[in-house]
């Protein structure tokens, strides 16, 4: 078989900057239990609702009927989270009811287990309340409470009123199933309020999960579309995400129950958050906001004005002075410059929603008209037919088999080159051919990226979804990069994007095969600057979706003022002894790309493609 690269300028065509990027939503517990290192769940004993007695879970009591009694009532100092622990201690350290050693109290086991590490700190900070003295001691414990890894107290003579207090817990060893205990042995009524638990050590000191985001980071992403999705949408427009009431300080913050998803989040990871993200990841925020719609419920366009109000507000927090009413309350949390937001989707998936347009075109309209640079993205699909209402770019989603994704890779082949540009914002192969991530779905999804590389010029954006998936509440599979409190891995699928970092800005060429070869295999090239050595290297892609093996004649055409040198040149492939190979926890190395020399790099070249396999030759060019 052979492939021709032609790289004479006239062939050559620059990828938008944007092009591969990524898409995090709240599913799968991806924020709260992944991402976001707070350690606690239901921090502020509110996911059980606002009305009282309330539902603490995940916490649980230590001691007995004789010795303690806890409740919830509504005696927060926070007004937007009313809800408080109330922790009735009934024995004493001494007298006829005396408590067990090592005092009776709560515990939480955060998310599946705290991950606690052997000399790391961890700052516990709590709101606190008692009539009378308080002596609680606050701990990090083995998962049975019995081994404490880290234990400090606080002692106080008067929190008649609600007292924030914090400590520094020190671990003294490494255990993945940990849990915060609150334990006492002095008799008396203690209020808690907001109790969180976070690593010292977070990506950036901005909070973040450090192994987890670096696996983002890895992938330089060149956008990061937020928060969802589904989550953003709700099942009931009462359980969407509404940003205004995830900012300020996180112990104000109401949290809320994702019905999409069927989980709470405290909404540590809010607005603010993101953003900082995406600022950290160097990457586009592109924020999607509702635009009131829900999967059940809608608001009508004639009352959709405070829905604007609140889109607009939303860029005013973002980008605003930081004397304005929103931009002050960025500020306040730490960040006085604006964040560079300039993209924005109206919705998620809403196109065939009755009130879609309408809701649409108000919110472009107000949106344009305040801030002109923003660009705006639509849910409806402009790639098969004219959109009938402006926008900036339109949403594409494809979920899929592996050889339906494989063939879509010419699926913008005819798509007009006026109008909107595209942004494939969710892709992924789905069902039976991608199990819970196998090299099948990463090779299609491979296929489907290099025909995006080549139609560049009306596809702007793209992003794999979902990302993350907590193995603990697995609620879609599959997702790029899988973990539980303390490992994590790779499917394949993320393994494959690896290969597509350098793609975004890098200048595209003319790649052709043999016609015969069209049906299994599939090529690009690119020319790029990696920045490890800020050298110039001419990267050719290629899938072998077939069974065989193929041997490959290239010829790289027109390289003019350069020529590829053996040194420095590589090759990766990606590929596993079976099709339907997937990493786990206990096999994550399993399906990983593989580097090699590539000692016969040349103008003209003969190269070996395993069967199903995606191989990059990265030919360093002098
Ligand atoms: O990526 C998972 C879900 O798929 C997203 O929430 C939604 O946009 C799509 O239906």
């Amino acid at each position: 078989v052979r492939l021709v690269v032609n790289a004479s300028n006239a062939s050559t065509r620059q990828i938008p900057e944007t092009l591969f990027g990524i898409f995090f939503e709240e599913i799968n517990h991806a924020g709260a239990g992944g991402i976001w290192a707070e350690l606690v769940s239901n921090r502020g004993f509110e996911a059980g609702g606002p009305n009282v007695p309330s539902n603490i879970s995940p916490w649980s009591i230590i001691g007995n009927e004789s010795t303690i009694s806890v409740s919830t009532d509504r005696s927060s100092c926070f007004d937007r989270n009313k809800v408080a622990l109330r922790m009735d201690v009934l024995c004493d350290s001494e007298g006829i009811n005396v408590c067990p050693t090592g005092g009776v109290g709560i515990y939480n086991p955060g998310f599946w287990g705290m991950n606690i590490k052997q000399g790391k700190a961890y700052k516990v900070t709590l709101f606190v309340r008692s009539s009378g003295k308080i002596d609680v001691s606050i701990s990090l414990t083995d998962s049975s409470g019995l081994k404490k890894l880290a234990t400090s107290s606080i002692i106080s003579s008067d929190v008649s009123n609600w007292t924030k207090m914090e400590v520094l817990l020190n671990a003294s060893e490494t255990n993945p199933n940990s849990r915060l205990q609150l334990t006492t042995s002095k008799k008396g009524v203690i209020w808690f309020d907001q109790v969180s638990a976070m690593p010292l050590e977070t990506y950036k000191g901005h909070g973040f999960r450090n192994d987890l985001v670096q696996m983002m980071a890895d992938l330089e992403p060149r956008f990061i579309r937020f928060p969802g999705g589904c989550f953003v949408e709700g099942e009931w427009l009462r359980n969407a995400f509404r940003w205004k009431e995830t900012v300020g300080p996180w112990e104000q913050r109401p949290g809320h129950f994702g019905d999409v998803w069927m989980y709470w989040t405290d909404d540590g990871l809010g607005y603010f958050e993101f953003l900082q993200l995406a600022e950290d990841l160097g990457a586009a925020p592109v924020w999607v906001f509702n635009n009131g719609i829900s999967h059940q419920d809608e608001v009508d366009t004639s009352a959709i004005s405070p829905f604007v109000q609140e889109a607009l507000d939303s860029i005013e927090f973002a980008r605003g002075d930081p004397n304005s009413t929103w931009g002050s309350i960025r500020a306040s949390m730490g960040h006085p410059e604006p964040f560079d937001l300039k993209y924005v989707a109206i919705g998620n998936e809403d196109c065939g929603k009755k009130n879609y347009r309408g809701n649409y075109v108000k919110i472009y309209h107000a949106m344009k008209r305040a801030y002109p640079d923003i660009k705006i993205i639509s849910n409806c699909d402009g790639s098969s037919r004219k959109l009938d209402h402006p926008a900036d770019y339109y949403d594409f989603h494809i979920y899929t088999s592996a050889n339906q994704m494989f063939s879509m890779a010419h699926r913008f082949d005819k798509t007009s080159r006026t109008g909107p540009k595209a942004f494939v914002s969710e892709y992924a192969v789905t069902g039976s051919d991608a199990g819970k991530g196998s090299l099948l779905a990463a090779l299609a999804e491979a296929a489907f990226l290099i025909g995006l590389e080549k139609n560049s010029d009306i596809v702007e954006m793209a992003s794999y979804a979902p990302l993350f998936v907590n193995t603990n509440d697995r609620r879609w599979n599959p997702d790029a990069i899988v973990f539980n409190s303390s490992h994590l891995y790779g499917t394949p699928s993320y393994w494959m994007q690896r290969f597509f970092v350098g793609s975004s800005g890098a200048t595209l060429l003319d790649t052709t095969l043999d016609a015969n070869s069209a049906s299994s295999l599939i090529a690009s090239s690119i020319i790029w600057k990696n920045p490890e050595d800020e050298h110039n290297y001419l990267r050719i892609k290629i899938v072998n979706f077939g069974s065989n093996e193929v041997s490959l004649k290239i010829s790289v055409n027109h390289l003019n003022a350069f020529s590829i040198q053996k040194s420095g040149s590589s090759q990766t492939v990606l590929t596993s002894r079976n099709l339907m190979d997937e990493n786990s926890l206990n096999d994550p190395m399993k399906v990983i790309p593989i580097k090699i020399p590539l000692n016969t790099a040349g103008e003209n070249m003969d190269v070996v493609l395993p069967s199903h396999s995606l191989t990059s030759l990265d030919l360093f060019m002098e």
